[in-house]
């Protein structure tokens, strides 16, 4: 038997250190947030995606009565991607979240079902996809989906 270790890299920066790039990108997610269909959980959530054609494209997460049938924010933001742009590649993701049932001060990771999606999009245009989580105080920055997804699925079986 061998034991392995996977290693994740991520940066943690102030917001002071944020670049201006970045910062655009965070402050159109919170934008966005503030939009957000969430009268279920409170809890409003905001992605935006810059793309390598300059163009930010933004969403948020839909809540429904039917629970199941809700969408977070990331995914309404990359399937409206790639519903118009399919040609582009993603360059960023900044992702930032809000609750107002209490003070929610963290960055918000995003779900399994978001990581999948990201990761194939990032393996189809190959090139990664970098991932900004906004808290109140700190942004965490991953170079790739592959450093919160690690080992995914992706079977070439299924690929014709
Ligand atoms: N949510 C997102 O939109 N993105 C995430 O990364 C985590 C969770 C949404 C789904 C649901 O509307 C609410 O947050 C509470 O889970």
């Amino acid at each position: 038997m061998k034991k392995n270790t996977i290693t994740i890299q991520y940066k943690s920066l102030d917001l002071s250190e944020v670049s201006e790039e970045d910062k655009l990108l965070i402050h159109k997610a919170e934008e966005i947030r503030d939009k957000a269909y969430a009268v279920y959980s409170d809890f409003y959530v905001g992605a935006s995606l810059l793309l390598d054609n300059g163009e930010i494209i933004m969403g948020n997460n839909q809540e429904n009565i039917a629970f199941p049938s809700s969408l977070c924010a990331e995914r309404v933001a990359i399937f409206y991607c790639k519903a118009n742009y399919p040609d582009s590649k993603i360059r960023k993701i900044a992702i930032t979240a809000k609750s107002i049932k209490e003070a929610y001060h963290e960055v918000v990771t995003p779900c399994g079902s978001c990581r999948q999606v990201i990761s194939e999009y990032e393996r189809n245009q190959g090139s990664p996809i970098e991932i900004i989580l906004k808290g109140e105080q700190e942004v965490l920055i991953f170079n790739s989906i592959k450093d919160l997804l690690p080992l995914s699925f992706e079977s070439l079986v299924l690929r014709k």
